[in-house]
């Protein structure tokens, strides 16, 4: 890939340009009744490669087969995916939070490290049992979530974080200060914007004072232990906050996508009793591509990446030279499951491992995706995909589960970011085997 000399390229500049997308916007700036279809609409009229003006934003959105895979191709330098992150991020968080942390969520899963998480998962799915009891009825989205609460706390905040009260205070501070809000509510960030953010910062407080508070008691994870070694030596107030924000700020990473994938997992195969049959006798593998199937059905994500110098992107067709500033990006849900006839469906044996048996139907692989791909691909797709088909085999295994939906859930409407959240409640009824 060429880089055009940075003297030649305006800020925000792209060109040619390609058709602007006239009348759309994206819900942090504009009302709309459903970001997705919103999108749709505009390819239907301008084609695979157009641009969105938004608020003070530029965005080049590429679906052709080349363009999706010149965009997974752009370097990190010049077409930054963490620069992207932060900005959609800032909407919600405190900036404060991205200050000087030491240990970050990408560097959460080495080998060693999952088998904890994956221990750690186990005693949250034991925990969940006990709280269901025997029978009743569960939202599914609300115990998936509290699940991955669990099992995140366990796995990285100190010792007694992940039971008690210790726990209960954490929980009811992370859903305030969750940064997924910035991509599952969009339309809310104007308020969060004119609060000064005074929810989330006393969300931030409140977790600093529970971590903070556990680095008194004996134990805790491998993990924690290694954030806590980072900030040895450091004064005390200066460490307690330190280690507080770390922790802070891998969970809400974990926040993003996991259980709400793991959610419509349990929903599809609750569809699915040929298949659920299967994973309850112990069908491991099976389990494995029942999740990846139905993150992939359940992804909204926007991939972004902002420009920081000047680069060049290939759609097949044209080739256009983009200015900082400006956003590229493509959209998950519109070529995940209209790429090729039949993607439409949850048809988890179309997946081997973690690739597609046979993506010969599609005009390139890089269409369809669950967890992404080239270098910014997801860390986490091994351990999710394991904790997910343990987490829906343990929960399958000890309780017989009827819908108690009428219809499919839908996702939530202005959701343009990561997996889909359920619009409303996605009640399941239980009763213990
Ligand atoms: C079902 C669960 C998950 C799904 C579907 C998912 C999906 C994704 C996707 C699609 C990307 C690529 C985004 C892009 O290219 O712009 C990504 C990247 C990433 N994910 Fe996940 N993710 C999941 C779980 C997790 C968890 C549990 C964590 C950690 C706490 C995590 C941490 C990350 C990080 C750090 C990256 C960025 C990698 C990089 O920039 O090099 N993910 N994830």
């Amino acid at each position: 890939m060429k880089t055009p000399p940075p003297s030649a390229v305006r800020r925000n500049e792209i060109s040619p340009l390609p058709p602007l997308a006239e009348g759309i916007g994206l819900p942090w700036d504009v009302a709309v009744d459903d970001a997705v279809e919103e999108l749709a609409r505009a390819r239907e009229q301008y084609g695979d490669t157009f641009v969105v003006e938004t608020g003070r934003d530029r965005y080049l959105f590429t679906f052709s087969p080349v363009g999706v895979e010149s965009f997974y191709a752009l370097p990190e330098e010049s077409a930054s995916k963490g620069v992207a992150d932060y900005l959609m991020l800032r909407r919600k968080l405190p900036e404060e939070i991205f200050d000087g942390r030491r240990t970050l969520p990408g560097g959460l899963f080495r080998k060693g490290d999952v088998a904890h998480y994956l221990e750690n998962l186990q005693a949250a799915l034991e925990t969940t049992s006990a709280e269901l009891g025997t029978e009743g009825t569960f939202d599914v989205f609300a115990v998936t979530r509290r699940l991955g609460h669990r099992m995140g706390l366990a796995s990285w905040a100190g010792p007694g974080c992940a039971e008690g009260d210790a726990f209960e205070r954490l929980v009811v501070a992370f859903d305030a200060l969750d940064g997924s809000d910035a991509f599952v509510h969009p339309d809310a960030m104007a308020a969060v914007e004119a609060s000064g953010k005074a929810d989330e910062r006393a969300a931030l407080a409140e977790i600093t004072e529970v971590v903070g508070d556990s680095l008194g008691r004996p134990g805790g994870s491998d993990l924690f232990v290694r954030i806590a070694e980072a900030w040895a030596g450091e004064p005390d107030d200066v460490r307690r906050q330190g280690i507080a924000w770390d922790v802070a700020l891998i969970h809400i990473a974990s926040m993003s996508n996991l259980a709400a994938a793991l959610g419509w997992s349990l929903v599809d195969l609750v569809e699915h009793p040929e298949q659920a049959a299967r994973v309850v006798a112990g069908d491991q593998a099976l389990a494995e591509r029942c999740t990846l199937e139905s993150t992939r059905l359940a992804q909204r994500s926007i991939m972004g990446r902002t420009v920081m110098a000047p680069v060049e992107l290939d759609d097949g067709t044209t080739t256009y030279t983009v200015g900082p500033g400006a956003t590229i990006a493509t959209l998950l849900p519109l070529t995940n499951t209209s790429s090729a006839p039949g993607y439409e469906d949850w048809q988890p044996e179309r997946w081997n491992r973690s690739r597609l048996a046979d993506p010969s139907a599609l005009a390139s692989p890089a269409l369809v995706t669950a967890f992404g791909h080239g270098k910014h691909s997801c860390p986490a797709q091994p351990f999710s995909l394991a904790a997910m088909s343990m987490a829906v085999t343990h929960l399958m295994n000890t309780y017989e589960l009827e819908p108690g939906w009428s219809s499919y859930p839908v996702p939530v409407p202005a959701q343009i970011g990561g997996v889909a959240r359920a619009d409303g409640p996605c009640p399941l009824q239980y009763r213990a085997r």
